[in-house]
C-alpha cells in the first residue's frame, strides 16, 4: 500500500468513520488521528508508532460542546478563560474525563488532555465527523515530530492509508500541555502558548520535572523528539574533539564563525523565535539525512516559544 498526499476531506471522513488511521493536519504537528471511540482503532495508533501504551493520546476537538459532550466531566472556570485566550490554538489542557473515554486513550489515568486545533481543514473534518479525533504526533515514538506531509510519510509510507494534505505546520512545535487543579496550573510540556502568556492569568503555575519511566506526559522523558545522529550543544566540551569531522550546525540567526557556512542552517536569519521554532524539526531531519556525521546546535534565547525550543533540543542532545 502506498500512503496516498492527498487534500480530499471526503476520503478523509470515510477512512475515519470506517475505524482506519490517517495523519492529518494541525498548526503545531502532524497528527496520527482515529475514532476516539474506537479502540482496535486506537490500539493500531500505538502499534503504527511503536508507541508504548503507558503514553496517553491527546483529543481533538472543533468546539467546548464537543469537549464537554465527550470527554470531561467539569471544565472549570480557568479553562473557560484559557479557551477564550488560546483557542483554537496549541494549548492542551488535562480535565478529569469521563468514564466513557477509553482507558487504551488514557493509559487508564482519569483525566484526558483537550485542544481545539487552529487547522481550518482539520476543524471542517472534525466538525463533519462530530466526534473527537485522538491523535499523538504522526512519528515513530522517540523521533523528530512532522510538519509536513513529506516528513509523514518518509517514516509511515505503506503503514496508513492516508495523509491529509494541509501543508506546512505553522507553529511547528507540539503544543503547551497544561494540568489544570484547582486554581492551579501545571505545565507538562512548554509549547507556543509560553510561560509568560500563562503568568497574565491569575493562577499557580508550576513545572513538572523530568521523568524518565512513566511520566504524567512522556513528552517529558528526559530523551525523545532525536534525530538518529548524535546531536551536541555548541558549547558541549565534546565539540572541540569534532575538529575534521563532517558535522552540521543549527544557528538561529547568524552563522557560527568556527565552521564553514555551507555547513550551516540559518532558522531565522531576521532573527524571530516563532520562525526558528517553525523551522526547527525540518533543519534537524534534513541534518539527519544528510551526509553529516554529527549534528551541533546553538542554544536559543530562554524566552517564549525559545524555552520550547531549548526543551526540546535539550531532550534530543545525546547524554553521555
Ligand atoms: O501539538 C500537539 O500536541 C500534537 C498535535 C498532533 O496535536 N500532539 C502531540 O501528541 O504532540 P503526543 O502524543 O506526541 O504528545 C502528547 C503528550 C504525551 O507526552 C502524553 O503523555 C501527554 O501529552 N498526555 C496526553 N494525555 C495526558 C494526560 N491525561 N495526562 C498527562 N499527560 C498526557
Ligand atoms: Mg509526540
Amino acid at each position: 500500500m502506498e500512503t496516498l498526499i492527498s487534500k480530499d476531506l471526503s476520503l478523509a471522513w470515510t477512512l475515519l468513520t470506517k475505524g482506519e488511521i490517517i495523519a492529518v493536519p494541525t498548526e503545531t504537528v502532524y497528527g496520527l488521528a482515529a475514532d476516539f471511540r474506537n479502540p482496535k482503532a486506537v490500539k493500531e495508533i500505538y502499534r503504527v508508532k511503536n508507541r508504548p501504551e503507558y503514553d496517553p493520546l491527546i483529543l481533538h476537538c472543533s468546539s467546548i460542546e464537543m469537549i464537554k459532550e465527550n470527554l470531561v466531566i467539569e471544565f472549570p472556570e480557568i479553562a473557560i478563560k484559557l479557551a477564550d485566550a488560546f483557542w483554537p490554538g496549541p494549548l492542551t489542557m488535562i480535565l478529569p474525563k469521563r468514564k466513557t473515554v477509553l482507558d487504551i486513550v488514557t493509559s487508564g489515568l482519569n483525566t484526558v488532555g483537550v485542544r481545539i486545533p487552529a487547522h481550518a481543514l482539520l476543524q471542517n473534518l472534525i466538525s463533519e465527523l462530530n466526534f473527537p479525533l485522538a491523535a499523538p504526533s504522526a512519528n515513530p515514538f522517540g523521533y523528530i515530530s512532522p510538519t509536513s506531509p513529506q516528513h509523514v510519510k518518509a517514516q509511515l509510507n505503506g503503514k496508513i492509508p492516508m495523509i491529509l494534505d494541509g501543508g506546512n505546520c505553522k507553529v511547528g512545535l507540539e503544543s503547551t500541555i497544561v494540568e489544570i487543579k484547582g486554581d492551579s496550573l501545571k505545565i507538562l510540556r512548554s509549547g507556543a502558548i509560553s510561560i509568560e502568556d500563562l503568568q497574565k492569568f491569575d493562577v499557580n503555575i508550576s513545572f513538572n520535572s523530568v521523568s524518565s519511566s512513566r511520566p504524567s506526559a512522556p513528552g517529558m522523558l528526559e530523551s525523545h523528539y532525536s534525530p538518529k545522529k548524535s546531536l551536541y550543544f555548541i558549547d558541549d566540551p565534546l565539540v572541540k574533539s569534532f575538529e575534521g569531522t563532517k558535522a552540521g550546525i543549527i544557528c538561529f540567526s547568524t552563522y557560527s564563525e568556527v565552521f564553514p557556512s555551507e555547513n550551516q542552517i540559518l532558522l531565522s536569519p531576521e532573527g524571530k523565535l516563532d520562525i526558528a521554532a517553525r523551522n526547527l524539526y525540518s533543519a534537524l531531519r534534513e541534518m539527519d539525512e544528510s551526509n553529516f556525521e554529527v549534528i551541533i546546535t546553538e542554544r536559543f534565547p530562554n524566552h517564549g516559544i525559545g524555552h520550547a525550543i531549548n526543551d526540546r533540543l535539550n531532550r534530543a542532545v545525546t547524554r553521555k
